[in-house]
């Protein structure tokens, strides 16, 4: 989820700089867990909390049954060239696939088996959301692998400001804010995040050590610019380094994604 590794040189480097005078990493909005997982293979004697609010736990341990699925999967396409259309055959088989273990489990990874079959870019939550749309062959070779993904990492299902304020007391932390993004492919979350919610997440701020991700599509940072041209040190974000790389999505479409730090 998000382009987070784009950053990762960047926020390796970081945390290289505050290695020694932090003692805790806590992710508030831990998606995937790419950053949490990068930030204890760069400070392993570091506490990682790692808020995983979308279960992407789930995920992970269903990684042997997906790698299955896709096996099946790639198995009934065999002859179909990648990215070639599916027939209504093929496409019933697949879901028929999928509705065999989501009845044996209880549970499928339709996230991930959606990636292999859909058009770039198109994300289902549900079978009956995999139902309406047309497939694609874009099954991948080889299977996913997550040994060790997670190991170290405290693993939390929390709202952001709850473990906020569970942690906030240290002063020896420091925090990951990579909010939901208005347009991102954390979709499920698309316009459901609002100035407030932005506004709220600014407040945590103030006489903390963060790192926070954002884009100028949101623009949380112009908006920074102008209250730190106002009120000065009482702007959230008042002093705090900006690192930008643009994002370009096609010919069109480009933003930069931001890192904002202080140390
Ligand atoms: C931009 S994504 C984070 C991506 C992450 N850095 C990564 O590398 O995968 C923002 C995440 O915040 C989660 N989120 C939404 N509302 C939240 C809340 N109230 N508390 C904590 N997390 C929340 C979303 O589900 C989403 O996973």
């Amino acid at each position: 989820m998000g382009q987070k590794r784009y950053f990762l040189r960047d926020f390796t480097q970081v945390l290289e700089t505050v290695s020694g005078e932090i003692d805790t990493v806590v992710d508030l909005f831990g998606g995937s867990g790419l950053l949490s997982h990068t930030a204890k293979r760069v400070l392993p004697d570091c506490r990682v909390v790692y808020n995983d609010f979308d279960r992407y736990d789930r995920r992970l341990a269903a990684i042997g049954q997906t790698n299955e699925i896709l096996r099946a999967i790639k198995d009934r396409l065999t002859g179909v060239e990648p990215n070639q259309r599916l027939t209504e055959q093929q496409r019933a088989d697949v879901l028929a696939i999928v509705e065999t273990y989501e009845q044996r489990d209880g549970y499928t990874d339709i996230m991930t088996i959606g990636r292999n079959v859909l058009f770039s870019g198109k994300w289902v939550t549900s079978i009956d959301d995999l139902r309406k749309h047309t497939m694609y062959n874009r099954v991948r070779p080889g299977a996913y692998d997550c040994e060790g993904y997670l190991e170290g990492l405290e693993v939390v299902h929390m709202d952001y400001r709850d473990l906020f304020e569970r942690e906030r007391g240290n002063s020896r932390t420091l925090f990951v804010l990579d909010p939901p993004y208005l347009t991102t492919e954390c979709g499920m979350y698309e316009n459901y995040w609002k100035l407030t919610d932005y506004l709220n997440v600014l407040s945590l701020l103030k006489g903390t050590k963060y790192v926070y991700f954002t884009s100028d599509k949101s623009q949380i940072v112009e908006l920074c610019q102008w209250l730190a041209g106002e009120y000065r040190e009482a702007a959230p974000m008042w002093g705090a380094t900006v690192r930008m790389r643009t994002n370009t999505l096609n010919y069109q479409a480009k933003f930069n994604d931001m890192m904002i730090t202080r140390l």
